[in-house]
């Protein structure tokens, strides 16, 4: 299956990073399926200038590395959004993309797929669930969310997410589930 994971974490193998591992193990690990990663923190991706010059289906009018991300998100089967929450919703880096993906916000992009929201947090997630939800089913595509609280409010002190089994747990077996294991 093709596979794409947008990791919206600056934190390279932080907490959001550590649950996409996971799913993937759970998809069947390295070399199973083709996977591409995009790190838009580490890409330039400029905002969407709401021109809609993508209105005629020729695509974005601007040409960054989402030029990179249009043809494989389209092509993939899973869609993995490694997701923290930033002041209560995902990162700008992530929303950034997000934005940019107007240009292809058709069925035959977004429909057919299984979305993948792996959100970590220390208080809040929000609304970030419902819209994804709402998106994938106005596609006629299916989510599947994980959140992951890595705080303990007791403490004051953060819990890395490696260190919390249960979510590893269910990240692995979220991705067993989306290849019928
Ligand atoms: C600038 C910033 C803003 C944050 N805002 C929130 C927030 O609004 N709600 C929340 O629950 N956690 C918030 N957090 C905590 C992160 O979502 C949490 O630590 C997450 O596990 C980090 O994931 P990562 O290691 O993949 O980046 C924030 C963290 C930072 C650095």
């Amino acid at each position: 299956m093709k596979v794409v994971v947008l990791h919206g974490s600056a934190r390279s193998g932080g907490d959001s990073d550590t649950l996409a591992a996971h799913v993937l193990d759970g998809l069947g690990g390295a070399g199973s399926h083709d996977v591409l990663h995009f790190r838009p923190s580490e890409m330039e991706i400029a905002h969407c200038r709401g021109c809609m010059g993508c209105r005629d289906g020729s695509g974005c009018v601007i040409m960054d590395d989402m030029q990179a991300v249009y043809p494989a998100f389209c092509d993939a089967q899973i869609v993995i959004l490694a997701a923290p929450m930033f002041w209560g919703y995902m990162t700008s880096q992530l929303k950034t993309l997000f934005d940019r993906l107007e240009a292809v916000a058709d069925a035959t992009c977004f429909g057919g797929k299984d979305f993948v929201l792996l959100i970590t947090y220390r208080h809040f997630f929000g609304s970030m669930v419902t819209w994804l939800e709402r998106i994938s089913a106005g596609f006629g595509s299916r989510c599947h969310s994980l959140t992951c609280r890595t705080y303990d409010p007791e403490t004051g002190k953060d819990i890395p997410a490696h260190g919390i089994a249960d979510a590893l747990d269910e990240a692995f077996r979220l991705g067993r589930s989306l290849v019928g294991k």
